[in-house]
């Protein structure tokens, strides 16, 4: 090898570390400021600590109690880019369900999923809780749920969320959920299109196929991007119309104000809940279904959505 051979495979060498940094920089940050609290959300002991204190004041109860006191939310999306046939669309989203971790909450859920009128259904990851390994319980639960979300004509779709695992896949397409992972699938009605693309929580920002996938969507058709935490706005807003996503609970325990103490994602605190917008992309964070960590929920009921589409 040449002296100029060796330059030139070091100088590659170091663009390829730069290229990579860039990238792994951009997609830990939504390209932007960290949330740095993230790091102390990380750690365990946090919520035996706060199991234990709810405990000894009595809170825990009118916690958990809040935990099962689901709230059906409305929200429009109005955009050029739905096309006028799915003008008046629901999309029933449900998030973070952690089913074995209350498993009454898939009754209460069946009851109020049953009187809501909705097209799709599409959920946006968090079956299970993975504190328990065996992801069975989860399933079962899901199971009894599933009736009353077939009522959807266009279907029932699902993403993985962190607490959940590929081998779950099988069990939730048996059940009659329809998993999108790291691909595109399309709706249609009568002689219109939409498109949903959805990722494997894991997948989702640590590799490139997230980039290839969005290469391939045709930018003039409306876009839509199921993701399981709202980690990756600012690189989906340019390729996608609408984000759907949760993880956070909306912070589970809040401020009587209803701001979040923690919320458990290193997206910043602005796309913790509810609608929002980056460039042109429309966006919603869910504040889940179901609770995470500690069985308890503090000025952050638990939601279902519908969100209808609107051609403007
Ligand atoms: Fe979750």
């Amino acid at each position: 090898m040449t002296k100029i051979q060796i330059l030139f495979a070091l100088f590659n060498k170091r663009i390829e570390k730069y290229i990579v940094n860039l990238i792994e920089k951009r997609t830990t940050a939504t390209g932007e400021k960290t949330n740095n609290s993230y790091l102390f959300e990380k750690f365990s002991f946090t919520f035996v600590f706060l199991k234990f204190f709810l405990k000894v004041t009595k809170l825990y109860k009118i916690g958990y109690e809040n935990a099962l006191d689901v709230q059906v939310n409305y929200n429009q999306f109005i955009s050029k880019k739905i096309p006028k046939v799915f003008s008046g669309f629901n999309i029933l989203h449900l998030s973070d369900l952690h089913l074995c971790l209350i498993p009454e909450l898939a009754e209460v859920l069946r009851k109020k999923i049953e009187s809501t009128d909705f097209d799709i259904c599409l959920i946006t990851g968090d079956f299970h809780h993975k504190t328990e390994k065996d992801s069975s319980k989860s399933i079962n639960l899901m199971k009894t749920l599933t009736p009353v979300l077939q009522k959807a004509n266009y279907g029932v779709y699902g993403i993985l969320g962190n607490h959940d695992s590929k081998e779950m896949i099988p069990a939730l397409e048996e059940i009659g959920i329809k998993m999108i992972c790291n691909e595109t699938i399309e709706i249609v009605k009568n002689d219109a299109k939409i498109f949903i693309t959805g990722f494997n929580y894991r997948e989702s920002y640590k590799t490139l196929e997230f980039f290839y996938i969005s290469n391939k969507l045709n930018n003039k058709e409306l876009n839509i991007f199921l993701n399981h935490s709202p980690r990756v706005i600012y690189e989906a807003s340019f390729f996608y119309d609408i984000y759907l996503c949760g993880h956070t609970h909306g912070g589970q325990i809040c401020l009587p104000n209803n701001k979040p103490i923690i919320i458990r994602s290193r997206a910043l605190r602005k796309y913790s809940s509810g609608t929002w917008k980056k460039g042109n992309m429309l966006g919603y964070t869910s504040k889940g279904a179901g609770s995470s960590g500690v069985p308890v929920r503090f000025f952050c009921k638990p939601e279902v959505t519908v969100h209808t589409l609107f051609n403007e």
